[in-house]
């Protein structure tokens, strides 16, 4: 009896284990694929467009492939942001911060995810429509979008 007791207890132990293991690996899989398309989509063809609005009101409009990633568009545009995207994506700063349109957030098909909402609560100048840029994936119901890059950043690595 004590034996069946043990082995239920060591088979309960692992199952919520292999739980807390999948969650992690999940959040990991996910912020690998982000990365990933952010690389190869250097390869796609770049038919969608984005704005930057920067700090300064200046205006940086640059092509972006469907799937790539805010962080990554700017990137390999060459936008100049002081100090985005610090973490290259890997949700541990709120550097990668944008604004969006009420029209524009709503056509943003990646959900956010509690890591995110964590990192945006750490965010300067965070609002209602607030989003992290390498968590946001270029679709074609987002080209046009247009991105307000906050005048402040708070980099919290
Ligand atoms: Fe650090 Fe997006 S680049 S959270």
């Amino acid at each position: 009896m004590f034996r069946l007791l043990v082995q239920r207890s060591v088979r309960s132990s692992r199952s919520i284990l292999g739980n807390q293991v999948d969650q992690r690996q999940s959040h990991l899989t996910k912020t690998t694929r982000s990365r990933s398309l952010g690389l190869s989509s250097v390869l796609l063809e770049k038919n969608l467009s984005v704005t930057y609005e920067l700090g300064s009101g200046e205006r940086v409009t640059v092509k972006a492939s469907e799937g790539e990633n805010l962080l990554d568009v700017a990137i390999n545009n060459d936008v100049d942001i002081d100090g985005f995207g610090a973490c290259e994506g890997t949700l541990a700063c709120s550097t990668c911060h944008l604004i969006f349109s009420p029209e524009d957030y709503k056509k943003i098909e990646d959900v956010v995810t509690d890591e995110e909402l964590d990192m945006l609560d750490l965010a300067f100048g965070l609002t209602d429509t607030s989003r992290l840029g390498c968590q946001v994936c270029m679709t074609k119901a987002l080209d046009g979008v247009v991105a307000k890059v906050p005048e402040g950043v708070n980099d919290q690595r």
